[in-house]
């Protein structure tokens, strides 16, 4: 088959997902009209001219005000629906889709509201693509130790739909330290823990997520290639990075994809997998991000099945569940 047939083909999951960051620019038009919320923008073109980022916080900035059109369970479920739509064009059997509660409890917007809605697109998505799916909750790093925990706490009857914790937003000045309580918490109500380390933070950062929050699987992880120590013993422990190509080009972790180092990820032995991160806002889904890698840094056949192997391999899937899929 023709490359784009060959990774569209290849079985996948998708472990780095924030479902806010699908919301394309003709939902959100859509659901301010619906929910009478107005948005800073005229047109659908004007939204995407204004995706225009030099870094992290750029986008970050744009993205909470994105999310102000979500207003209802419907609204959530919409919103998921469409995601597994487009992750089951390409491939995706998977998706572990993590959520950001904060943004919308901040605006009064019911927890339950949030995750009732997604949890209905995630049954219907197993009846309509046949795509399992999990849930990850996010803690917002740039808020305070005790909003996260009073989000922890708003999750309590819900932990038997939750997969595991994150941590994400801004990450510079945020180092994980100033979670290792919640997530020692979350660890013990049985939760799996992931966090964004790596990306703008420093080596430091990831060794603190390792260290100090017990991560099972590390968001990113890019910086980690500037510490050979570091990098040995992700590849020693077997630690899963999800790293997102388009994602990192857009935010300028990369300033070209021809310096992405994904081959290189898989060259030092590490578990590296291809995500998408906001499709919505960086310009493809998971296929695309394969595309672009492969195309960039001249993947071979070999390399992008062994990403997507990688991809269920390190989900939070039973082994009986992975191998079903390999
Ligand atoms: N929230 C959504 N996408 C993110 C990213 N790439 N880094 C940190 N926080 C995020
Ligand atoms: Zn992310």
């Amino acid at each position: 088959p023709d490359l784009d047939s060959f990774i569209a083909g290849l079985p996948k999951a998708e472990l780095h997902l924030h479902i806010e960051g699908s919301l394309e620019p003709e939902l959100m038009f859509a659901l301010a009209s619906r929910n009478g919320v107005a948005i800073p923008f005229a047109s659908v073109e004007e939204v995407r001219a204004a995706y225009s980022f030099t870094r992290l916080q750029d986008f970050l900035d744009i993205y909470y005000q994105g999310a102000n059109v979500l207003l209802t369970q419907q609204d959530f479920h919409d919103l998921g629906s469409a995601y597994f739509a487009r992750a089951a064009a390409d491939g995706v059997v998977h998706a572990e889709i993590m959520f950001d509660p904060q943004t919308h409890t901040a605006r009064g917007i019911p927890f339950g509201t949030v995750i009732g809605g997604l949890l209905a697109a995630m049954e219907e998505a197993e009846v309509r693509h046949g795509m399992t799916s999990r849930l990850i909750l996010c803690f917002l790093r740039h808020l305070d130790e005790e909003d996260a925990f009073r989000t922890l706490a708003d999750a309590k009857p819900w932990l038997d739909r939750i997969t595991a914790v994150g941590l994400d937003s801004s990450e510079n000045g945020h180092p994980p330290s100033k979670f290792a309580r919640v997530f020692a918490e979350a660890r013990r109500l049985g939760l799996r823990l992931v966090a964004h380390a790596g990306e703008e933070g420093p080596p430091a950062y990831v060794r603190e997520a390792l260290d100090l929050l017990a991560i099972d699987r590390l968001d990113h992880g890019n910086r980690s290639l500037e510490d050979p120590v570091l990098t040995a013993r992700l590849a020693r422990e077997g630690m899963t990075l999800t790293v997102c190509p388009l994602s990192n080009l857009k935010l300028c972790v990369v300033n070209d994809m021809a310096d992405h180092p994904i081959d290189r990820m898989l060259r030092e032995g590490l578990r590296a997998t291809i995500n998408s991160d906001d499709p919505a806002y960086f310009g493809g889904y998971v296929a695309d991000n394969y595309r672009a890698a492969a195309a960039a840094r001249d993947l071979s056949r070999s390399d992008l099945a062994t990403l997507a192997r990688n991809s269920l391999l390190g989900s939070f899937l039973s082994d009986a569940e992975v191998a079903a899929h390999l």
